[in-house]
This record gives C-alpha cells, structure tokens and sequence, in this order.
C-alpha cells in the first residue's frame, strides 16, 4: 500500500491508473478504523480496481464544544487495518495541506435545507463542515465511485444531493451499517462509554428495530412511534436528541403515503452521542 500525505503525490498515482483504464474507487475516513470502515473496502472491490482511503479528522464539521481535540487517533493500527483490507493507497494529509488558509475562514458548501434538520439542528454548521472537505476530497482524489456508510444515513443524503447539484462525475454508493453482536451500530465513539454504559447501548438498535416492527404491522401514528421510542431511551438513561419517522429519500417526516421509511435517532449516554437508523420499505 502506497502511503502519502500531500495532494500532489495523491493526483500523481491517481492519474496513472486513470491513465491504465482503472476505475478508482474512494473511501474517506476519520480514522480510528473499525470493521464498519472496512467493510467499505470491501464493498468498494465491487466497484473499481483501484482502492483509495483517506484519513484525515476535518476540524470544520466538528463543533465548537465537541470532542475534535480528543478525537481517537491512531495512525499505526489504521494503515495496517487499510494494508491488510487490500487499499492501494492512503491519503494522511496535515490540517494545513487541506486548508491553506485555515478551516474557519475556508471556502464553504451549503447543502440547504437537509443539512439544518435531524443532527443539523443539534450540530450547527456540521454538514456544511462534511460537505465542504468531501467535495475538496473528490476534487483531491477524482475518484469513479466513493463509498459512504448508511450508519450516517443523514451524511450520505447530504453527499447524494452535494453531488447532484455540483455535477459531479463522481458515483456514489451507500453500505450497510456494521454491528455489533448485540445490534450496536459500530462506532469510533463507542469508546466513550463506561462498562455500564456500554450493556445500556444496544437499547438505540432494539428501539429502532420495535419502531420498523410497529410500521410493518401497519403503524401510521408517527408521533406515538417517535414518542414511544423517545421515552424508553430517556427512561433507560439517555439524552435523546431526537426520536425520528422520515421519508428515506428526502428526509422529511413521513406522511400516510411514504413506502420508503428511515428511522433515525441521536441519543447521548455519558460522553458520547450515539446515532443510528433503520431503512424499510413497504413496497
Ligand atoms: P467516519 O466517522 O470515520 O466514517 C467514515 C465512513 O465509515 C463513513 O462513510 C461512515 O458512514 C462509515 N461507517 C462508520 N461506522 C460504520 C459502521 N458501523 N458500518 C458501516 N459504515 C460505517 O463519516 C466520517 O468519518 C466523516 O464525516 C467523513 C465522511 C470522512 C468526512 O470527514
């Protein structure tokens, strides 16, 4: 595996292979590498020939009373994790190689509407902070496909329409949320949680799941759905940010005659804020 740090050694592999035909398929990364990021590089063998991560924590999606400084990093582990999962190259850029002139007066991307809603509401600037590095990113590596997870099922939407309404060539693909054997959405901060904490957690994951149960028996009372789950949560103990039934396109709330449903939740549990989702469509 090719290991490097600036954008030009980055463009100069990446234009070689597009030289040889070789469609490039990119997963970025904050690091800290779990099995849910690299069953990323695993689904991207089904897209390409070519497989590029990047690490790099984005200073600008991260709030200013948020956890950016104690962000788990550790570079060894994850470039050995990338090495043995088959990536072709690894992207490690400083904050200064990525923004030159400083995050907080960078250029910025406005995805409107989706990124102020759900966690947009409780991370202010958040998704504008995501799309922004994604976009420099694609511009960064060119990538023919670039693989996010479903876990984030808000970020993926915010890329999907970035996409869209920039034209960019890039395809993207979403993935499968990896778990835990007790249904514990695979998460850099889970390592947040205290041992208590910890057997609490998967309560987020059979909240969800009793929320897409009571749809597929025929549930159309989202409030009562959204209050139900909302209570077991904060009656287990948790903080819950928000409790949500959503068109899974669009992200607003469902209506009567939505078939494609996302549950979302954020909920927090000591230091860390969880977030996790379920998709269903009822034909
Ligand atoms: P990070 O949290 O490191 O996640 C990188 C990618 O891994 C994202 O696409 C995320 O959805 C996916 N992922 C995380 N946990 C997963 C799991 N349990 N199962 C499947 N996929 C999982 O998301 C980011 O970084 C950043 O916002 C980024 C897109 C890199 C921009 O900075």
């Amino acid at each position: 595996m090719l290991s490097v740090s600036t954008i030009a050694d980055v463009r100069t592999h990446v234009a070689r292979w597009h030289e040889q035909k070789q469609r490039v398929v990119f997963v970025p990364t904050m690091g800290n590498l779990h099995a849910g990021h690299v069953s990323l590089i695993e689904a991207a063998r089904q897209h390409g020939d070519r497989f590029v991560a990047s690490i790099f924590v984005n200073p600008m999606q991260f709030g200013p009373n948020e956890d950016f400084a104690h962000y788990p990093r550790t570079p060894a582990q994850d470039a050995k994790m990338l090495e043995d999962a088959g990536c072709d190259l690894m992207f490690m850029p400083d904050v200064g190689e990525i923004y030159p002139n400083g995050a907080a007066q960078a250029t910025r991307i406005e995805v409107p509407g989706i990124s102020n809603i759900l966690c947009g509401e409780f991370r202010p600037g958040h998704f504008e902070g995501v799309a922004t590095v994604v976009a420099k990113l694609f511009h960064i590596v060119d990538p023919d496909v670039a693989i996010f997870g479903e876990k984030d099922f808000q970020q993926l939407t915010v890329i999907r329409r970035m996409v869209a309404d920039l034209c960019l060539r890039v395809e993207i693909v979403g993935a499968p949320t990896v778990r835990e054997s007790d249904g514990l959405a695979m998460s850099s901060r889970n390592q947040y949680l205290s041992t208590e904490e910890r057997k609490l957690a998967p309560a987020i994951h059979r909240q969800l799941s009793q929320a897409v149960a009571a749809l597929k028996a025929g549930e159309r009372d989202f409030g009562k759905i959204e209050g139900m789950g909302r209570a077991a949560l904060d009656g287990a103990g948790f903080r819950t940010d928000y409790f949500s039934v959503r068109d899974a396109r669009s992200l607003a709330p469902a209506r009567p005659d939505t078939r494609q449903f996302v549950v979302l939740t954020a909920s927090r549990l000591g230091k860390a804020r969880l977030i996790d989702n379920i998709q269903f469509s009822a034909g």
